[in-house]
């Protein structure tokens, strides 16, 4: 997922929503990012990341790590020096201007779970064992008018509709076991609506 976007040791990754950290540690250990930061809320997760972090990485790798407890989207945290940001959740109608504001860089590469931007173009998409998809994009973002070639884009189909990317949400969503699935469904639908 991280060779999708062309991760490499000049990258300065940031995880947002890192959970166990899994994609901080694996940024490190096998794409040699100069550094791996991951931001994350709930603090059982920060400081199981961090355990995991120091049993796992070596002496090295661990001073090119870092796990905060925190927001990712707090005012105060400066994330100017990202190349590249993984964003596993769902997409905020708030995301794009975000990273716009908080990384401040013209050419800030972003991966995605599932679905890239609504209505923006992918510059990469890969799939780890067919059921898990990532997207990656470039900013500037490059926009799509028409929702039936972003749906053809994103389903790597000819000729699809909205409607086959909302049933393929829906999978990726109740596999996750993610409760709410219609409120995901809903949420995406409103930012279809919104963006086209
Ligand atoms: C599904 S986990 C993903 C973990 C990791 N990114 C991965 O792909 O392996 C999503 C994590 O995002 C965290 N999260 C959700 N909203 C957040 C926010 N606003 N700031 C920081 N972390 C957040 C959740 O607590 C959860 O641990």
């Amino acid at each position: 997922m991280l060779r999708l976007a062309k991760v490499g040791k000049r990258d300065v990754l940031y995880d947002l929503g890192s959970g166990r950290g899994l994609v901080v540690r694996l940024a490190a250990a096998e794409f040699s990012t100069k550094k791996a930061i991951g931001v994350e809320v709930e603090k059982d997760a920060h400081e199981r990341a961090r355990r995991i972090a120091l049993r796992q990485l070596s002496k090295g790798k661990l001073r090119k790590v870092d796990f905060w407890y925190r927001n990712f989207d707090d005012r105060d945290i400066d994330h100017s020096d990202a190349t590249v940001v993984y964003n596993s959740l769902e997409e905020n109608e708030w995301e794009i201007s975000f990273y716009k504001k908080a990384f401040r860089r013209k050419r800030l590469r972003v991966i995605k779970k599932d679905l890239p931007f609504v209505s923006y173009e992918p510059t990469a998409i890969s799939s780890e064992n067919r059921s898990c998809w990532f997207f990656a994009m470039r900013f500037p973002l490059t926009k799509i008018r028409s929702p039936e070639k972003w749906a053809s884009i994103v389903l790597g189909k000819p000729n699809a509709e909205m409607k086959d990317v909302y049933r393929y949400y829906l999978r990726q969503v109740r596999r996750r076991n993610i409760k709410r699935s219609e409120d995901s469904i809903k949420h995406l639908r409103r930012l279809v609506a919104i963006r086209f």
